[in-house]
Formats: C-alpha cells, sequence, structure tokens
C-alpha cells in the first residue's frame, strides 16, 4: 500500500518540471534539449531503455518522451514498465512512422500523446503541456482520494475507540451495580445468617426458570441482577424477632411479613427498570398461587410472573440448604415436597417447568454451594 503524501511532497510532485528524453539519436535528443530547457523545462537523457531505468532511479521525472525504435528494449515496452513502476510520471511517444495502429498501441499502454518526426516545436510544446496537465489533474484527484481515505481510516480509528471505551465503561458500570447489589442485598440477609451463596444461587435459579419460560434475554437478566434484592426489607426487622429461634408467634409474624412491604417501599419511586422489577420481587415474592400468600394476598397471575418464579426458586434453596431448624434436603426430594404444593403455593406450570431442569438446578446448586464464612475474631 503506498503511504499517504503530506501536502509540501504533492506540491513538489505538482511542480516538477524535469523531463526525461528518450532517443537513441544524438541530434534529435540535442534538439529536444534545446527546445524544452530554453522553454522553461529541466531536461535529462538517455540513449536507450536501459540507461532510461538508470536515470529514473535517480530523480523523479514529470515527463518521459520516449522513441519507440531503439536498439534493445522497445520504447513501447519500456513505457509499459515506467508507468507501472513510476505511477508520478507521464509518458509522450516519439517515432517516425505516422500509424494509427502504433498510436492506438500507445495510448493503449498509458501514453498521454504521440509525436511524430519530423515534429514541429509547436507540437511538441503543446503535447507536453496537455500531458503535464492531464499528470496534474490525475495527481490531484489521487491526492484528494488519499487525503478522503486517510480521513475516514482515521475517523474509524477514532470511533472505534470510542466505542471500545464506551463498551468498558458499560461493561464496568453494570459489573459495580450488579456487585452493589449483591453486596447490599448480603447485608440484609447476613442478619439471619443467610450466605452470599444464597444471593448467588437465588439469581442463578430465577434466570434459569425465566430463560425457560421464553421471556426475553433481557427480561432474564433483570430478574437475575435483582432477585437478590427480594428479602432487603429485612433490614427493618427487629433482631429479636428476626433472629430468633424457634416458632414465631402470631404477632411476630406479622413483624416478619412486613419485610415485602418494606422492600417495597425501599425500592419503588425509582425510573430504573432494574429497581422497578427488584421492587416488584421484593413485594409479591410471598404470595402464593392460591391467594394465602401476603402481604396482599394475590391469587394466581394476579402475581407478577417476577413474584411467581422468585417464591419457587426461594423456597427450592431453602429447601436444599441447611438451614438452623432443618438439614439441607436432596434435590429429589424438595421436588417431591415443592410438588405437593403444585397450583397452592407454586404456579403449576412454572413450577412444572422449573422441576424439569433439574440437571440445571443441581450444577447451581454444586457450584455455590455454601461455603463456610472466615471468623474475623480468628487471625489469618
Ligand atoms: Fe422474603
Amino acid at each position: 500500500m503506498t503511504l499517504p503524501l503530506n501536502s509540501n511532497e504533492h506540491q513538489t510532485l505538482l511542480n516538477n518540471r524535469t523531463l526525461l528524453v528518450v532517443d537513441d539519436e544524438e541530434p534529435i535528443r540535442r534538439v529536444l534539449g534545446y527546445l524544452l530547457t530554453s522553454h522553461g523545462y529541466t531536461v535529462e537523457f538517455a540513449g536507450d531503455a536501459r540507461d532510461a531505468r538508470q536515470k529514473l532511479k535517480t530523480q523523479p521525472f514529470a515527463l518521459m518522451l520516449c522513441d519507440v525504435n531503439m536498439p534493445g528494449e522497445s520504447g513501447m515496452d519500456l513505457v509499459r514498465n515506467v508507468l507501472a513502476e513510476y505511477p508520478n510520471t507521464a509518458a509522450i511517444m516519439v517515432t517516425g512512422l505516422d500509424s494509427s495502429v502504433l498510436a492506438n498501441a500507445a495510448i493503449e499502454v498509458g501514453a498521454f500523446g504521440y509525436i511524430v518526426k519530423p515534429f514541429e516545436t509547436n507540437e511538441v510544446l503543446i503535447n507536453i503541456a496537455n500531458a503535464l496537465r492531464r499528470r496534474r489533474l490525475e495527481l490531484e484527484n489521487r491526492f484528494h482520494r488519499e487525503s478522503l481515505e486517510d480521513i475516514v481510516r482515521t475517523r474509524t480509528i477514532a470511533l472505534q475507540h470510542a466505542l471500545d471505551w464506551l463498551e468498558r465503561s458499560e461493561k464496568e458500570l453494570r459489573l459495580s451495580r450488579e456487585e452493589t447489589i449483591q453486596r447490599l442485598a448480603i447485608a440484609a440477609e447476613f442478619r439471619d445468617s443467610a450466605t452470599a451463596q444464597h444471593i448467588q444461587r437465588m439469581s442463578h435459579y430465577c434466570e434459569l426458570l425465566a430463560r425457560k419460560i421464553g421471556l426475553s434475554p433481557e427480561r432474564c437478566e433483570l430478574i437475575r441482577t435483582a432477585s437478590p434484592m427480594h428479602d432487603i426489607g429485612k433490614i427493618g426487622t427487629p433482631d429479636q424477632i428476626l433472629l430468633k429461634p424457634g416458632k414465631f408467634t402470631e404477632e411476630e409474624f406479622d413483624v416478619i411479613s412486613q419485610h415485602a412491604e418494606i422492600g417495597y417501599k425501599i425500592l419503588s419511586g425509582s425510573d430504573s427498570e432494574l429497581l422497578k422489577v427488584a421492587a416488584t420481587i421484593a413485594w409479591t415474592h410471598h404470595e402464593r398461587y392460591d391467594g394465602t400468600g401476603y402481604p396482599r394476598g394475590l391469587k394466581g397471575e394476579d402475581i407478577p410472573i417476577e413474584g411467581r418464579i422468585v417464591s419457587i426458586a426461594d423456597a427450592f434453596d431453602a429447601l436444599t440448604t441447611q438451614r438452623v431448624y432443618k438439614p439441607a434436603f436432596e434435590i429429589s426430594h424438595a421436588i417431591e415436597l415443592m410438588l405437593k404444593n403444585r397450583g397452592k403455593h407454586f404456579d403449576p406450570e412454572l413450577l412444572d417447568i422449573f422441576v424439569a431442569s433439574a440437571d440445571e438446578l443441581t450444577r447451581i446448586h454444586d457450584q455455590y454451594a455454601d461455603r463456610p464464612v472466615p471468623d474475623p475474631t480468628q487471625e489469618a
């Protein structure tokens, strides 16, 4: 690929008035030399193709006047090769034979003009002036195109950098938002000894079920990210109730039940789609399909789909992990227990789809198994 030239180099090329006269006859070279230098051109001479190639290597020429018939390589071949190798040099053929076939062949190889010997002074000067004007136009056109290509290339790179930066920032923001949510959720859950793994399992069970029932990828992602906040309202539950071993009294149960509404109040009122979904989940994850849940006793499909999903995932996680009041049940046993509540506690269709994914549930359960919490009072 030819690198684009800067504007100084463009001007040097455009203003070049150095010509190369290639002819095996010395008198012709002399006449042309005199004529051209007296009209302001700088002229170099070559007696044959080989000599011409040597001269071309030493400096740039604006134009080559080339005899057709020379000993050794023909002028026609020389012009063809030179035009390919030196695209900034124009060429005019000079011949003793006035032939339309030869003239066409000269144009065909890329020559800008064709002069028949013996030539008139004006004929030579006009041919050269025309050839140089055409060369100038072609060069200006090429510089303009290269400059445009350069601008497009530079702007494409800048745009790509900006897009990369945006993508990185967006990813960083998303991760940081997700981590903040998880840490807040862990903080709320930490008081009743739920673990960070509970949050992760929950969100993956929810995402799995959302995906299996055919919700859009965006909705699945929202549910995965929002579900860890389902119990955030527990920060409003007094310790003596939240941490009480054994059964709750009716009054205590009323207090603990308020965590759904407290969570909703904390999360609602935002324009963020994520917080809207989180508020819905907090408010409805203890509703039951048969209408016996809380806080509003919603029934069936009046319970938002997000609440029905989290209700299933939350119960499944509670059954399959160890709690102070119970051991961890086998997944098959947990599914058995949940199926007994099909259509009562849980949405029957969602539950069927959930339990049909036992392999994937097992994988999530094992991947995010509870790990012992490090004791901060012990030195490392
Ligand atoms: Fe809850």
